[in-house]
């Protein structure tokens, strides 16, 4: 069965789909949405890789220089080729994907990007993200694992956030984009090849994902942004029924000491402003934009996602653990998305 659903989305990637422009939803944003300071990177890539783009969302967390990065589902790697820049000489990334021909055009352009950027430290590998310890990669190595709508095509994606798991580093982070639905998926959506190629018909219902990932030891999920997807195909458009689906970014840490909740312990942070292109403010997520210099009441979860990651020296880390004063004001388990189909109100957050 596992095999069906992945020659069906090969076929999908590898030989239906051309370029970014004959997809049938939203799914994908153009350049121009982007943050203003990540605009030349991408403006570096290949035509031809840009022109092969499926992803859904931005997977450029800020902070990456000297990272290993590595990109789960790379496609045809335009992300690669945009991480490979922000994680600079003295990082490393790594792109996975299933699809001959995806990978083809990446491997293709792989010398135009060493002379455009100027050093060589990108590698791509034929691989299923459901099998990654069945690739030589070191277990804990990696700093952030990188996704750009892929989770959701994947039959197994228990084994997916296990090998997420085994692979990151401690205080590292799954940084993802993909595709939720605001029920679960009915059966007729889910098998038909063309809403599950289109990323719909696998893609997880919101409060499923959550559970999912705690069951992987992510006990406390970060939704960064999020937005409605548009089906514009109208032929598809009557064959997803009431569904409602959203493109999303979450950020998943690995952190030994989360809590399920956000528990209050009196503590707070202050952002020193040093974040590079993050002066005047740091976004953790869509509920922590984070000002310089202001005292931010935080969390036990939010100070731990601060103090133990590769962010912990662009803080000052006010209060401990030893008292706890209840649940945090503000933490909820209703609908995290928007439900304005306005695309206005995406801003930069889009790719
Ligand atoms: C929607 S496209 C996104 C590609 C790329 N991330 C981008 O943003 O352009 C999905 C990609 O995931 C790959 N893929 C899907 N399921 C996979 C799996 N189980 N293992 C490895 N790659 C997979 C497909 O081959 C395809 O290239």
């Amino acid at each position: 069965m596992h095999n069906i659903v992945q020659d069906s989305v090969k076929d999908y990637y590898g030989r239906q789909l051309q370029h970014t422009g004959d997809l049938k939803t939203s799914t994908c944003c153009d350049i121009s949405a982007m943050p203003a300071w990540l605009k030349p990177v991408f403006e570096h890539i290949h035509p031809e890789v840009l022109s092969r783009y499926y992803g859904c969302g931005l997977v450029c967390p800020p902070l990456l220089e000297g990272c290993r990065v590595l990109d789960l589902g790379c496609g045809s790697g335009r992300d690669v080729y945009a991480l490979a820049q922000l994680v600079g000489p003295t990082g490393e990334v790594i792109g996975i994907d299933m699809t001959d021909e995806q990978l083809a055009v990446a491997v293709k352009h792989k010398a135009f990007h060493v002379q455009s950027i100027g050093y060589d430290n990108v590698r791509f590998l034929h691989g299923y993200i459901e099998r990654l310890d069945e690739l030589d990669l070191e277990p804990g190595s990696f700093d952030v694992i990188v996704s750009n709508c892929v989770v959701n095509l994947s039959p197994d994606k228990d084994a997916v956030l296990r090998g997420v798991q085994y692979l990151l580093k401690d205080g590292g982070e799954f940084y993802f984009s993909d595709v939720y639905a605001d029920r679960r998926v009915p059966a007729a959506v889910r098998d038909d090849s063309v809403l599950y190629g289109e990323c719909l018909g696998g893609a997880l219902y919101w409060n499923d994902f959550l559970r999912l990932a705690h069951r992987h030891g992510f006990l406390d999920p970060r939704l960064v942004t999020d937005r409605p997807l548009q089906i514009t195909d109208p032929a598809l458009a009557p064959r997803v029924g009431d569904v409602r689906f959203f493109s999303a970014n979450y950020r998943l840490f690995k952190l030994g000491d989360l809590e399920t909740a956000c528990e209050d312990y009196g503590q707070a942070v202050i952002y020193r402003g040093t974040i590079p292109y993050c002066a005047e403010r740091f976004v953790l997520d869509k509920h922590h934009a984070i000002d310089t210099g202001r005292v931010f009441p935080v969390c036990g979860n939010t100070w731990r996602m601060l103090h133990d990651s590769r962010f912990a020296s662009h803080f000052d880390f006010i209060g401990n653990f030893e008292r706890h004063f209840g649940l945090f004001d503000g933490c909820g388990s209703k609908l995290p998305f928007d439900m304005n189909t306005s695309l206005s109100g995406s801003g930069g957050t889009c790719c």
